[in-house]
């Protein structure tokens, strides 16, 4: 069901400057940027082997980021999972009695579609679930 991790999302007050911190880290620039409307954040993607880390500045003060960071200041926001099909994972996990945010199906970064799930239903980190839209 669950197919890799896609990517880890991490909460920044300064997209620049964090992109530059991990342009360091990983010896290259971000290999991606994107401005979600749909989740108030603007992003920018560095890819890791298969995996990618995502770096997340708020757009606007009511975006789940800026709440975030004004509770638990800047760091790890996410783990995302890629799966096949968002409907059935949902499906599977709603059973399973997992919370799963509102907004499901929400449009994410690069038109795929993303569901998050509460942290109180992970020990404490929420988990993203992402279905390509190429189903690559
Ligand atoms: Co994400």
């Amino acid at each position: 069901m669950l197919e890799k991790i896609d990517h880890i999302g991490i909460a920044v007050r300064d997209l620049d400057e964090a992109s530059a911190r991990y342009t360091a880290l990983c010896g290259r620039g971000p290999d991606h940027r994107e401005e979600v409307a749909a989740q108030k954040v603007r992003v920018a993607m560095f890819n890791v082997g298969e995996s990618r880390v995502e770096l997340l500045m708020a757009t606007a003060p009511d975006s789940p980021i800026a709440k975030f960071i004004d509770k638990r200041g800047e760091g790890m926001h996410h783990i995302c999972f890629k799966v096949a099909n968002l409907e059935a994972a949902l499906a599977r996990l709603q059973t399973a009695e997992m919370e799963i945010v509102a907004g499901a199906g929400g449009v994410g970064a690069g038109g795929s579609r993303v569901a998050f799930l509460h942290p109180k239903s992970l020990m404490g980190v929420m988990v993203e679930l992402v279905e390509q839209p190429d189903n690559v």
